[in-house]
């Protein structure tokens, strides 16, 4: 296992994609009022944004930029390979950016800017199952014994990025001061049709019907899973062992159900009432 852990402001960050230096930068991170950011907690359906946002302001040229990997269309500003793909990514307007940094390591930039801020959220739970098969395969993650044990250590926050309920109530907590908007992989798996209308309008941007259901084609499960630029097989094994399961594992909502237990599932819903009980948003799953 390549198991370094970077812990940056208390946030705990794999160090084989981040260093000291790469984090500091990334809280200088200037934007411009053009940007893009793609904010998540990880395991939220990151990679399927990254790939409609981009479809989105490629709609010329759906076809070619398939042969550019969703994570240089849409480089992560915390990682150290940013600079790798900023030429490519500073070229094209907008400049489109990830992060899955916590909103207090970013708010003093972003709050001055315009840069529009997607917020794309998932069931925690489903976050959870996904977290939990990515760190059999991601050997940049820690070792995390059974499902039982990374339950634990999910609901408790001590997992790379910290607490789900913080990530998701904090941005929340500072949208008004951000050009933000909310969308989630419910949506996206509901409706991908109105979920990427809305998120065009957001964008203001127009498709044509035919745009649109090419976009829909590309962004799809079944497109996605079976391209070596978007199933990220291209990682070395070192690095990702597919021996171990596909990052593109199975791309469906409610899977938790067959991973919790009715104690696990009733200890999940206290937890996430206490947490998120006052939260005036209604989320799909809530
Ligand atoms: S990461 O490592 O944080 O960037 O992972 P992330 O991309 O956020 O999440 C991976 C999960 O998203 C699913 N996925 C998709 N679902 C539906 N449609 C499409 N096109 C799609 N692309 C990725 C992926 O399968 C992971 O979820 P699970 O539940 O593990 O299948």
């Amino acid at each position: 296992r390549l198991q370094v852990t970077e812990v940056f402001r208390g946030i705990s960050m794999p160090g084989q994609l981040h260093t000291q230096e790469s984090l500091h930068a990334a809280t200088n991170f200037q934007f411009q009022d053009t940007d893009v950011l793609l904010v998540t907690f990880p395991k939220s359906g990151t990679t399927w944004m990254q790939q409609i946002l981009s479809l989105i302001f490629n709609k010329e040229d759906l076809q070619n930029i398939q042969s550019i990997p969703t994570w240089a269309r849409v480089p992560w500003i915390e990682q150290i390979y940013l600079s790798n793909y900023l030429p490519q990514v500073e070229a094209s307007k907008p400049r489109l950016f990830t992060t899955h940094f916590p909103a207090k390591l970013l708010i003093h930039n972003l709050k001055n800017s315009k840069a529009r801020v997607v917020y794309l959220a998932r069931n925690p739970k489903d976050v959870l199952v996904s977290y939990y098969h990515f760190h059999k395969l991601a050997k940049f993650l820690p070792e995390i014994g059974s499902f039982d044990d990374f339950f634990d250590q999910f609901l408790e926050g001590k997992v790379n990025f910290g607490s789900w309920f913080n990530h998701i109530k904090e941005w929340l907590g500072v949208q008004q001061d951000l050009n933000f908007f909310l969308i989630t992989y419910e949506d996206l798996s509901q409706d991908p049709h109105g979920a990427v209308q809305s998120l065009c309008n957001f964008l203001d941007q127009q498709l044509e019907s035919k745009e649109l259901e090419n976009i829909l084609h590309y962004c799809s499960f079944s497109f996605m899973s079976q391209n070596e630029q978007l199933n990220y097989s291209l990682i070395p094994s070192e690095v990702l062992d597919h021996s171990m399961g596909k990052f593109m594992r199975k791309g469906v909502t409610r899977n938790w159900k067959e991973y919790f237990s009715p104690e696990q599932n009733a200890r999940f819903n206290n937890v996430y009432q206490a947490e998120m009980g006052d939260l005036a948003v209604k989320l799909p799953w809530s």
